[in-house]
């Protein structure tokens, strides 16, 4: 596998702890691998990822796994799925407002005692892009209207809510 960045490595602590998920979303693809991470622990019968512009590196870091690759944005995605999942992972634009949709939109097709993963919790906006929103904005938002349906699993620079 050939990855540039180590995505996984500071969440370990936290997703060795996750169970066995039949059915799994990552929102952001990039080069596969929170997706293979997640596909290699947690045993899923159906994982899918979606993201505009994945990395081209990240269909051959798939190997032979079985992973459903999908060239759309969650909002596109989320609004026309007809599954349900287990657990969805939100790593995909940092905006603010996008996050609060991808979280909206996830929570409608969660199962019941789903996993909902928020990234980038503490992330910054750069400098030079001051007129977003930064995730935490949309995370917080969320938790307002929705945090009473969720039992908190971790709370750090990743957020990790359990439906109840
Ligand atoms: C930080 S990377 C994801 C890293 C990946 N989860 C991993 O651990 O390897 C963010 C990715 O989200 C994608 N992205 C941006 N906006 C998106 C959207 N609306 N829907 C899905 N993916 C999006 C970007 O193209 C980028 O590849």
């Amino acid at each position: 596998m050939n990855f540039t960045q180590d995505f996984i490595t500071q969440h370990l602590p936290q997703w060795d702890k996750l169970p066995v998920c039949p059915t799994i979303l990552d929102i952001g693809t990039f080069e596969g691998s929170s997706a293979v991470w997640f596909y290699d622990n947690l045993c899923p019968d159906y994982l899918v990822t979606v993201d505009p512009k994945p990395k081209p590196i990240a269909e051959e870091n798939f190997g032979g796994r079985d992973i459903q690759q999908v060239r759309l944005s969650s909002h596109e995605y989320l609004r026309d799925t007809v599954r349900t999942f287990d657990l969805i992972y939100i790593d995909g634009s940092h905006r603010g407002e996008d996050v609060l949709e991808d979280a909206i939109l996830s929570y409608r097709v969660l199962e019941p005692r789903g996993f909902l993963i928020f990234d980038d919790y503490f992330w910054r906006v750069p400098r030079c892009e001051e007129y977003w929103a930064p995730p935490k904005v949309g995370i917080d938002a969320f938790l307002n209207l929705f945090g009473p349906k969720f039992e908190t699993i971790h709370s750090g620079y990743q957020i990790i809510l359990r439906l109840k």
